[in-house]
């Protein structure tokens, strides 16, 4: 899954917004991993629901948690394992509703 670069995405855990980086071509990829979580990759920054960003000192690739345990969260520290189930498999949404 791409996310286009011209979008602001309310990525929906504890209030997360993931915006992409207008300025940069590059693309912001995210893998939904099975029984853990999502991992982002590419050009990004992360903000709060204030629009503060998180310091990610250069960091290109890292995880967010989905299953909710990590005490590091948004990030993901491994809590999940063990812990939370889904297997993570592709699918199409519903036609956008007019
Ligand atoms: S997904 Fe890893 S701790 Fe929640």
């Amino acid at each position: 899954m791409f996310l286009n670069r011209n979008l602001t995405k309310n990525y929906g855990f504890y209030g997360l917004v993931l915006r992409h980086n207008k300025q940069n071509m590059s693309k912001t990829k995210l893998t939904i991993n099975n029984n853990g979580s999502v991992k982002i990759e590419g050009d990004f920054e992360i903000v709060d629901r204030n629009g503060n960003v998180y310091g990610l000192q250069g960091r290109e690739v890292l995880s967010i948690c989905r299953c909710g345990l990590s005490k590091n969260k948004p990030f993901c520290d491994g809590a999940h394992n063990g812990h939370f189930e889904h297997e993570a498999i592709a699918f199409d949404l519903p036609p956008k509703k007019v």
